[in-house]
């Protein structure tokens, strides 16, 4: 056998038992760890070699994962965690110690961000930690990290969780952060967590920037095995550019500019009286109902009371959302009609109809609204959302775009109408890497 075929028996065997997908130069990194691992092996004998020896398997695989990561990465999602998720963790379950995973953590950065999150926030924290590379593993445990891995924002946000240690310009993490977390060698597509999973699961799973490198059916495995760990009402969150897993399990998906957050069960992660999140939370369609099943009879919903006050009008409608979305939305259709100019109203319309799975009834809404302001980039994104659930996804590719341009239009820092806060410029890099067309989120991952 010739190094080229020794070469593509090795990629597909790292393959199937890893999901990696090499591509380009790292093909040629993967023939390099080879003949660096193996160093006397014939190229015939490696696939076999790395078949029956785990040690040297799992040297190459860590030769040719890039574990590329800084302390809070994607700060967004931290602050998710610390501003919506825990307090309706805590209304819900006071006093309870969170069990966090960060799956595929690589130099232990992502982890180390969570206890300090956790310890910030006087919450009781156990952190779980996974990789499949062994050196990361490693480095991880050692807990010094150089200013690279603070780099951003991460020095003001790690506070005094990180001390000058013994080498020039380098800092170990403390203890008390330390203890909290525990390190582990796992391969998310075939290791088993046994027993490092909590009896009732994770409440919050971070697994970002790891499954853009695997095939797509290890992601779907993959997801599908974050999804059975997490805990009813547990979180899992992925990275902006990482593949979308809402076909593969039954999370709740709220797509969010800084991505998307999975959610296991019925409770909210939110705990704002709408719950109204970034830009759609949307739940999975109901499944068809058998045909021999009469329709369900709708409860009588009560005649909407309509207030004058756009803003009264509205809180009015998200409070009643909470306990009776049919309702709302006959209250918010009505709403429309007396607060014509009104952009909020028919916008909460659809976001209800979608969590109802009314999607053409939304789609209509949103289409009204768009068609009376274009520049509303958010309902172009709730549209292109839309679409992706009904499986158009060349409209939704449509929608995005579409959302995107009107951003575009926009300053950058400018927070945009019917958001929760987010600016036209992330809109802009959502939207991008939505249609594709965002070839530097992918690099910036690397
Ligand atoms: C780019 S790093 C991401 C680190 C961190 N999650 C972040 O977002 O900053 C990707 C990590 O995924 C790990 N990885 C890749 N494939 C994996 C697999 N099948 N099982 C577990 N970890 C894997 C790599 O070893 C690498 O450390």
């Amino acid at each position: 056998m010739n190094a080229p075929h020794a070469v593509a028996a090795v990629e597909a065997a790292v393959r199937a038992r890893t999901g990696l997908v090499l591509e380009g130069t790292r093909r040629d990194d993967l023939e390099s760890a080879v003949r660096e691992v193996l160093h006397d092996a014939a190229p015939e004998q490696w696939a076999e070699t790395l078949r029956t020896d785990t040690q040297l398997f799992d040297r190459v695989v860590a030769a040719i994962t890039i574990g590329e990561t800084y302390f809070f990465r994607d700060p967004d999602h931290f602050a998710y965690l610390r501003d919506e998720f825990l307090p309706a963790l805590r209304a819900r379950e006071p006093g309870r110690t969170v069990e966090a995973w960060s799956a595929g953590c690589s130099t232990g950065e992502e982890a180390y961000s969570l206890a300090i999150l956790f310890d910030q926030a006087a919450t009781p924290v156990h952190v779980l930690a996974t990789d499949i590379s062994r050196t990361a593993i490693a480095k991880a445990k050692a807990a010094v990290y150089g200013r690279w891995s603070l780099r951003g924002d991460a020095a003001r946000l790690v506070g005094e969780a990180l001390r000058p240690a013994s080498h020039a310009d380098t800092f170990a993490v403390i203890p008390r952060i330390k203890e909290r977390v525990r390190f582990a060698h796992l391969n998310l597509v075939e290791g088993d967590l046994g027993a490092r999973l909590p009896a009732r699961g994770m409440d919050v799973i971070l697994c970002r920037n790891v499954l853009i490198y695997l095939e797509p059916q290890a992601i779907r495995r993959v997801a599908r095995r974050l999804f059975d760990a997490l805990a009813d009402g547990g979180v899992l969150i992925t990275g902006p550019s990482d593949p979308l897993l809402g076909e593969a399990a039954p999370f709740v998906c709220d797509y969010t500019p800084s991505g998307v957050r999975y959610t296991k069960g019925p409770h909210k992660t939110t705990v704002a009286a709408p719950a109204l999140p970034e830009f759609i939370d949307a739940a999975p369609p109901p499944p068809p109902l058998p045909p021999q099943v009469p329709a369900p009879v709708e409860p009588p919903v009560e005649p909407p009371v309509l207030l004058q006050d756009e803003t009264a009008e509205l809180t009015a409608l998200r409070a009643q959302a909470n306990s009776d979305a049919t309702g709302a939305v006959q209250a918010a259709a009505a709403a429309a009609k007396l607060h014509p100019k009104s952009r909020e109203i028919p916008f909460l319309e659809a976001i209800l109809l979608m969590n109802l799975g009314r999607l053409a009834e939304a789609e209509v809404v949103l289409r009204r609204l768009i068609y009376l302001d274009p520049s509303l980039a958010v309902a172009h994104f709730a549209l292109g959302n839309l679409r992706l659930r009904s499986g158009d996804l060349a409209g939704a590719r449509r929608a995005f775009k579409a959302a995107g341009q009107a951003a575009s239009a926009l300053p950058a820092d400018e927070v945009l109408a019917l958001s929760d806060g987010e600016t036209a410029g992330q809109m802009v890099t959502a939207a991008a890497r939505l249609t594709g067309d965002d070839k530097t989120a992918r690099g910036a991952a690397q």
